[in-house]
């Protein structure tokens, strides 16, 4: 049984980095990172993206341009990762932590909604593992509140929601090219918008404040060096090339996963609604109820770990447990489902999603079949 590597590289990512290497054009803007913006947002049907230096990044470049900052709240899921936080207090805001739904591990919309406020000026919504968060009832909920939606999207490079690409819903969205994530460049980060004006100021703030086509030396804004490198883009645009096989590899093993343990009491997938019409399968979540399955959690990643099979047992604990929020500077509100979660949650990375049919059958019977 083979566990595949993370990433994975070939010819075509060394052929790129040569035409890099034998450019005057290193840092800047090499023409392969106009490229990788052109391809990616044709791949997540969105008007413009805008490359930057990471996922945490642009989130932050995204809030600024939205004016955000101290006295302003903006709502969160209590499931993410930290930047989805972090960003919001750095730029002198409070974040608000919301509980997401029991199974879907997405924000619940009911919960958004009851957590605004007139300081509301923005949610952050995260696509977990992958499937869209219910864009339908938070793009209504946004529009009606008046706030400003953005999409955490760092899980869902290729994931649609009835057949629209993730990032293309929200105010702006932020990606993630970090090294786990399923299009990587070990770092790197996107902002996509359907706006060119908000296109235009994202792509200043990201290039220290300079207007395109204008004097090097003239800074328009408050803004910072979170560009690419060339190297970057080379590797994302031989990526981006993988990534489509990548996920009909992923979808095709999941489907077997699921399938081969559907008896399984006390094991319940993630649940992917109908309008989820494309996935990642970034991570590969589930939840267990020990008396029904028989092992708790935390047994289970000890048998999948004796067994060989990468497994993590969730986040340790809710974002507004970590240190930093223990102290304050954040708002919380009631999280039954996120709590539960941080109890009996696991994942599978992607690449286990990336075997053979051995490897497939190996998680199955792990997990009880
Ligand atoms: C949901 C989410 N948001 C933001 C980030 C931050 O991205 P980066 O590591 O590229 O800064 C990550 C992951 O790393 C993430 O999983």
């Amino acid at each position: 049984m083979q566990i595949p590597n993370w990433p994975v590289a070939g010819e075509r990512e060394l052929e790129l980095i040569q035409k890099v290497l034998q450019s005057p054009q290193w840092g800047g803007y090499h023409p392969l990172v106009t490229q990788f913006e052109n391809q990616f947002a044709a791949l997540q049907q969105v008007e413009h993206c805008i490359s930057a230096m990471n996922g945490t990044i642009t989130l932050e470049v995204l809030l600024a341009a939205a004016g955000i900052g101290a006295g302003d709240e903006v709502i969160v899921p209590a499931i993410s990762f930290v930047a989805t936080a972090t960003s919001v207090s750095r730029l002198g805001a409070t974040p608000v932590f919301v509980d997401i739904e029991p199974y879907s591990f997405n924000v619940d919309p009911a919960c958004v909604e009851r957590a605004i406020t007139a300081k509301t000026k923005a949610i952050i919504v995260v696509h977990f593992g992958g499937p869209l968060a219910n864009m339908d009832r938070l793009v209504a909920l946004a529009e009606d509140r008046k706030v400003l939606l953005i999409e955490d999207a760092a899980h869902s490079q290729g994931a649609s929601w009835r057949g629209r690409g993730a990032g293309s819903f929200g105010w702006a969205s932020s990606f993630s090219f970090q090294n786990g994530k399923v299009l990587t460049a070990g770092e790197g980060g996107a902002m996509t918008t359907n706006s060119a004006d908000l296109a235009r100021k994202l792509r200043c703030l990201t290039n220290i404040g300079r207007k395109e086509g204008e004097n090097f030396f003239f800074h328009y804004e408050l803004g910072t060096n979170a560009r690419i490198s060339g190297f970057q883009a080379a590797v994302l645009v031989a990526q981006l090339e993988r990534l489509p096989s990548q996920i009909a590899l992923r979808s095709k093993n999941a489907a077997a996963i699921i399938d081969a343990t559907q008896g399984v009491k006390g094991l319940t997938w993630q649940h992917i609604p109908a309008e989820v019409t494309a996935n990642s399968w970034y991570l590969m979540l589930g939840r267990i109820d020990a008396a029904a399955f028989g092992r708790t959690r935390d047994q289970l990643h000890k048998d999948l770990t004796a067994a060989g099979i990468p497994c993590t047992p969730f986040y340790p604990h809710t974002l507004y447990r970590n240190p930093l929020y223990i102290r304050g500077g954040c708002r919380v509100e009631p999280c039954p489902n996120a709590e539960a979660c941080v109890q009996d949650a696991f994942w599978l990375p992607h690449r286990v999603l990336m075997g053979d049919e051995y490897l497939t059958q190996a998680i199955a019977s792990s997990l009880g079949r």
